[in-house]
């Protein structure tokens, strides 16, 4: 029998997402192109978005999400746990020494990972309201990360590939980025579908769909050191990440115990009626 797969149309009837395509695009293939060994270049129809256009995106784009204490406590415990973790392989090279999670910065600080949850939460609320979303949100990663002068991401969606490849990431529906410092240069975020730049300031809550009409790219950081805090979320309660919804696991964690207790009334019965 097939798992049921959750729904993708999650929102109300007037939520920006009835106006997305997730599927991918000329315009995916277009901005794409722009962007070669992480450096733009533009077109004449590129736009940098500036402060007045942050709330007129199909995307949250919401500055002073955190405060620069909290900005400075989370890249604080970037610098102090990562000297732990960077020899921690990840599924992807890209990443290898460059992501701290929740739960590590949990086990040097309970109230900085507490800090992360709550960030993590208000920001599914911020997606949740500006999507007009009907159904929770559930994270299934919390990180911190950090991008070194001379790193870049090439445009991507957080669920899929431009080839339609299986993506191992394919249940994602949403992701969002607290930016903790602005102290470099270079590592906008780029848009290819949109066609436009975005320079994330600190604080900075940016939250975007998964799909390919949120293809995003970074582009390369020029000097300095960037340091971020994405999350990914969807609908499928069965990727929930257990540091942020321990209540899931704990629900999981009876049921299993349950269907156990079950089982073993079963095999005593069967055994008596043997
Ligand atoms: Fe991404």
């Amino acid at each position: 029998m097939s798992v049921p797969q959750p729904s993708r149309t999650a929102w109300a009837a007037h939520s920006p997402m009835t106006l997305i395509d997730s599927a991918q695009c000329e315009a995916n293939v277009c901005g794409r192109s722009r962007v070669v060994d992480g450096v733009l270049k533009p077109s004449s129809g590129t736009r940098w978005i500036t402060r007045a256009d942050y709330g007129k995106q199909d995307f949250v784009v919401e500055e002073g999400f955190l405060s620069a204490a909290d900005c400075g406590r989370l890249a604080d415990a970037f610098r102090t746990v990562h000297p732990q973790t960077a020899d921690r392989k990840v599924a992807s090279d890209f990443w290898d020494g460059r992501i701290v999670f929740m739960d590590e910065v949990a086990a040097h600080a309970a109230e900085t990972a507490a800090v992360m949850a709550e960030v993590q939460r208000r920001a599914a609320a911020r997606l949740s309201g500006f999507y007009a979303l009907t159904r929770p949100l559930y994270a299934d990663s919390v990180q911190l990360n950090v991008w070194k002068r001379g790193s870049h991401m090439p445009p991507h969606t957080d669920n899929a590939y431009h080839d339609g490849g299986p993506h191992e990431s394919h249940w994602r529906d949403f992701s969002s980025i607290v930016y903790l410092n602005d102290d470099y240069q270079g590592g906008q975020l780029y848009f290819t579908a949109l066609d436009k730049v975005l320079r994330p300031k600190a604080g900075m809550l940016v939250a975007f769909s998964a799909g390919h009409h949120h293809e995003h790219g970074v582009l390369k950081v020029r000097s300095g050191t960037r340091l971020t805090m994405p999350a990914f979320y969807t609908f499928d309660a069965s990727r929930a990440y257990g540091h942020v919804h321990p209540e899931l696991q704990a629900a999981a964690a009876l049921e299993a115990a349950v269907g156990s207790m079950a089982d073993s009334t079963g095999a005593r019965l069967g055994r008596l009626l043997a």
